[in-house]
Parts: structure tokens; C-alpha cells; sequence
């Protein structure tokens, strides 16, 4: 073969590869808990329907254990393109985009199906729009990870009573912190990949994770009671760099919104079939779930009191929490 005829054919071969692999890429996903949580759960998820979807050109691979850093250093680092997608918690999005907070108001959510009905609803595509303006990611799925419940090393928590001197870890998050004040107490705000070395070396007593995480991250080993506090329901976004979203071609513009959704419906079942097992599984590890006195009246009356009005600026106005109530029925 001459050198002529050697060049062009390779030349060709080149072309069709490229033309072939237009769409190949592989995305890095953030994970800030530990394998084994609904965080993992819906990244997992993802990552298949990805692959299945674009024919295997397009892949996911999953970094969990705030591998690649805190959950709020990762949405900085995908709002300036750095990293292509991360899942955390909502209260670790919210500094960055505060209308999200709506979701995080204590009580507001009353329900797994409240948390769907606003997630997947109208708030839910306003929340995504406001989320690209203001943090420069766009949520692509959710995951439900029921309510935060309490935890701590020293004792059975059934009043606020009960609560006042304990030293709780909150993430750093103003409105979580807000809350704990109107309960009478002034919480220790720390990053989440700090936390189980803060539990296990009584640098604080306690925290608040739903029943999956706490599991997820071992928080048996180092916890012993749980208060099932309702306040907030845990949803913990997949969210992807608004700047590496736009980069893509339609066609894989369409399979990550797609294998979003399907990783957000796997999401909402694997809470429902899994949540009650876990909790059974923390009391065998010796962990004991109080009962709350007065069915938690004095903590939803000082939250809707006094941490509601606070926040009414950040979230829009009362109108808008007035509308996201309507929306729930209430
Ligand atoms: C936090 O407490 O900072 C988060 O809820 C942790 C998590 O992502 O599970």
C-alpha cells in the first residue's frame, strides 16, 4: 500500500470514529455519602439508565464519600464546569440558591408524598429554573431519603426540655441553624465530611440525618438515641454543571433528563420498601428510638412561629410558601 493510499484510508477510519463517538464521554458524579445510601441508590441508578439509554457511549462513574470534596464545595466546583454532576443534600444547595429553602422550611413537608407532589410538580421545574440562575447547576433527579431524626450520645430527647445543653452538629446551612435556635438551643454548624470524626470524639453530642444515612454512614457506632423528629424531609438532589449540561449535543441533553427521571421514580419505591428495615437494623446495632412527648406540638409551634417569618424574604414572600401549602392542600 502506498504511503497516499495508507493516509487516506486512515484518515477515513478517523472520520467514522469520530462521527461514531460524537456523543462518548464519561461524567464524574460527586457522592457525599457513603456507599449504600438513597444518594448511592440514585446515582447507581442513573449511571445504568445512562449507559442503556445512549447505547453504552455515555457512562457515569460514581465517586461516593465526598471523594471529591464536601457537598458544598462540589456544587462551587460544578457551577464553574469543574465537575460534571454531584447528589447531596438540599440543605447543602440552598446557601447558594435560597428559593430552594421553600423545601426546606421545617414542617412544610409532611410527607413522602408531599415531598413528590413538590419535586415533580410545578415548584419542582421553578425551584430547577431558579436553581441554573442562581447556583449554575441543573437538578436532573431527586432522591427521597425520608425525614432528618435526631441522634445523640447522651440521652433519651422527648422534650425540648430534654434538648437544651446538648451540643448538635447542623450543616451549614442558616435555616437549619434557625430552627435549633427556636428550639432554645445554639447548634455547632459543621461540613458533612467532618461529622462522624466530631460524633466519635464527643467534639458534639449529636445531629440529624434520616434513617439511611445514619445507617449508610455508621452513625450506629457512635450514636445511641433517636428522637424521629419530622422537620425535614430529606431530598437530596442529583445535580448537574449547567455549563458541561449545555456542552452536549440534544440527543444526550435527552438521555441524562431521562435516566434522571427513571433514577428519581426507582428513588421514590426504594424508600418505601427499605426505610422500615433500616430502622429496624439501627435498633438490633443498639440504638433506641424514643417516643416524643406531646406529639412534637412544641416543636412544630416555635418552628411555624418563630423560624417561618424569618424566612419569608429568602423563599420568595408568604405568598409563595402560602402557594407551595395550597399546592399540598393545606
Ligand atoms: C448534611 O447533614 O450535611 C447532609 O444531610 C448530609 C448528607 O448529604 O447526607
Amino acid at each position: 500500500m502506498t504511503l497516499k493510499k495508507w493516509l487516506t484510508g486512515s484518515v477515513w477510519v478517523a472520520s467514522l470514529l469520530l462521527a461514531t463517538t460524537a456523543s462518548a464521554a464519561t461524567f464524574k458524579v460527586a457522592i457525599g455519602d457513603a456507599a449504600g445510601g438513597t444518594q448511592y441508590e440514585l446515582g447507581k441508578v442513573f449511571a445504568e439508565q445512562l449507559k442503556e439509554k445512549s447505547g453504552g457511549s455515555v457512562t457515569a462513574d460514581l465517586f461516593p464519600n465526598s471523594q471529591l470534596g464536601d457537598e458544598q464545595d462540589t456544587i462551587n466546583d460544578a457551577a464553574m464546569g469543574l465537575l460534571d454532576f454531584s447528589i447531596l443534600a438540599i440543605n447543602n444547595i440552598t446557601p447558594f440558591s435560597p428559593s430552594v429553602a421553600v423545601l426546606t422550611l421545617p414542617y412544610v413537608i409532611q410527607s413522602l408524598e408531599d415531598a413528590k407532589t413538590l419535586t415533580q410538580g410545578e415548584v419542582g421545574k421553578e425551584l430547577t429554573e431558579k436553581t441554573i440562575r442562581d447556583a449554575g447547576v441543573r437538578i436532573v433527579g431527586w432522591s427521597y431519603s425520608g425525614f432528618r431524626v435526631l441522634t445523640n450520645s447522651k440521652r433519651p430527647v422527648r422534650s425540648l426540655d430534654d434538648l437544651k445543653g446538648l451540643i448538635i452538629r447542623v450543616p451549614k446551612n442558616e435555616l437549619m441553624i434557625a430552627f435549633y435556635n427556636a428550639l432554645g438551643v445554639n447548634p455547632t454548624p459543621m461540613a458533612w465530611n467532618e461529622t462522624f470524626t466530631a460524633l466519635q470524639q464527643g467534639v458534639v453530642d449529636g445531629q440529624d440525618n434520616p434513617y439511611i444515612t445514619i445507617s449508610a454512614m455508621k452513625f450506629d457506632e457512635v450514636q445511641k438515641y433517636i428522637t424521629p423528629i419530622r422537620y425535614l424531609f430529606s431530598l437530596e438532589p442529583l445535580v448537574m454543571s449547567e455549563q458541561v449540561f449545555q456542552a452536549q449535543t440534544p440527543e444526550v441533553q435527552a438521555w441524562i433528563l431521562e435516566a434522571g427521571q427513571a433514577a428519581t421514580e426507582y428513588s421514590y419505591e426504594y424508600i418505601q420498601v427499605t426505610e422500615d428495615s433500616i430502622k429496624q437494623e439501627l435498633q438490633a446495632a443498639g440504638m433506641e428510638i424514643v417516643e416524643l412527648a406531646n406529639n412534637e406540638q412544641d416543636w412544630i409551634d416555635a418552628a411555624t412561629t418563630k423560624v417561618w417569618p424569618a424566612f419569608y424574604d429568602s423563599i420568595g414572600g408568604k405568598e409563595r410558601l402560602d402557594a407551595v401549602l395550597a399546592t399540598l392542600n393545606r
